[in-house]
């Protein structure tokens, strides 16, 4: 055993120059996760929108009233922003602007447009300081011996869990940051569900959207199919501050221990990932009794991640990306199909179809 460690197989040197850009990549793509930060909080996106679309990095200088020596280090930034897909160069030299590109468009603030919903917020969140010193303490997590439910890294660090009472409690300034940035990272894509998912809610004549926040997702399925009678259950403090326009009813409690609404339909939508398989059985338990068989139509919506390296690797790794965001600072997690099978069977259900998959997620319909 001794004798195995003291040699190794050394790469060969084409292997070898390749493991040390792989190993700077790696190590430091922090910096491109601080570069887009650095970006929405200079409000790049939203200046060169407002230059018309595109600018010239002395425009932006000027825009920003950043100092005039700060010109080349800005156009670092830049440099490896366009590389990140962040935003586009047109041209190259003395001439060379930047534009926005549809990963810049969803970072544009102040803007009111039908299914725009700036995700300035979800960097903000994503690489405040509690979320960063949380996967600090990943290896630490790891080697405790922590008692089942088991509580993600930063419960464990900061006493606190994410979208909880006790975030306000820890900093009210991040919990309103987390708050909108989830709000807006759950209302993208509403409008592409209802286009490309237009048998799901065929046939539907009620439908309670469980855990639905304040129901934007329910407002915009009674927009598009008005005959459907639309309830949306969440935590009474969310249901108070919710618009009571008449267009959906709410009903306010915890989905744990209340009776979900009855409906034909209940909806799950970006919910069980923030959970453990144990609560998502309860829940996913909870809903089944609150519709009908399935030959009175009755089902249960779930709108989720589908992990899976079908969508090729930039999507695989994004998908691997959110999973570790759910281990490091809730007790959820990133789902598989087995995962999903197995979680649906677990609570009850008979059988599930995957409708459409939407990019990272997809949408099921689960069977009583
Ligand atoms: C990730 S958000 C999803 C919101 C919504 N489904 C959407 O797509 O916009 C999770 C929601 O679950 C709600 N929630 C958490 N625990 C709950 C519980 N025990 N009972 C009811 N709602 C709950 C939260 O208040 C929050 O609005």
């Amino acid at each position: 055993m001794a004798a195995q460690t003291q040699t190794i197989e050394v790469p060969n040197d084409a292997e070898l120059m390749q493991a040390q850009a792989d190993l700077w990549r790696h190590s430091l793509y922090y910096l491109t996760s601080m570069g887009l930060r650095c970006a929405v909080e200079l409000g790049i996106p939203t200046t060169i929108h407002g230059l018309g679309g595109t600018a010239t990095v002395p425009d932006l200088r000027a825009a920003l009233s950043l100092p005039e020596n700060k010109l080349p280090f800005f156009r670092r930034l830049m440099r490896v922003l366009v590389t990140a897909g962040v935003f586009a160069a047109v041209d190259g030299g003395e001439t060379e602007r930047f534009r926005l590109t549809p990963l810049s468009r969803i970072l544009v603030d102040g803007v009111v447009a039908d299914e725009h919903h700036s995700q300035r917020c979800f960097v903000l969140g994503t690489t405040s300081r509690h979320y960063v010193d949380a996967a600090f303490a990943l290896s630490e997590w790891f080697k405790k011996d922590l008692a089942s439910p088991v509580p993600s890294p930063f419960e464990d660090l900061h006493g606190a869990r994410l979208f909880d009472e006790s975030t306000p409690l820890l900093d009210p300034e991040l919990d309103a940051i987390v708050n909108e940035g989830l709000a807006a990272h759950d209302n993208l894509g509403i409008g592409t569900l209802l286009r490309e998912c237009r048998d799901l809610f065929k046939g539907v004549r009620s439908l309670t959207d469980c855990c639905g926040r304040h129901g934007a997702t329910a407002r915009a399925i009674v927009k598009a199919y008005p005959h459907i009678k639309c309830t949306v259950l969440d935590l009474p403090r969310l249901v108070d501050q919710a618009p009571r326009d008449g267009v959906v009813d709410y009903v306010g409690g915890d989905a744990f221990q209340c009776t979900v609404p009855p409906a034909q339909a209940v909806m799950l939508k970006l919910v069980l990932h923030h959970l453990s398989d144990d609560d998502c059985v309860k829940i996913l338990a909870q809903c089944k009794k609150a519709i009908p068989s399935r030959k009175e139509g009755g089902k249960v919506i779930v709108i989720d991640i589908l992990v899976g390296p079908s969508l090729g690797p930039v999507m695989f790794e994004a998908q691997l990306m959110m999973d570790m965001l759910m281990m490091v600072n809730t007790r959820g997690r990133q789902r598989d199909e087995k995962d999903w099978h197995d979680l649906f069977m677990k609570a009850g259900f008979s059988d599930y179809k995957i409708v459409k998959k939407l990019g990272a997620r997809a949408v099921f319909e689960v069977y009583p």
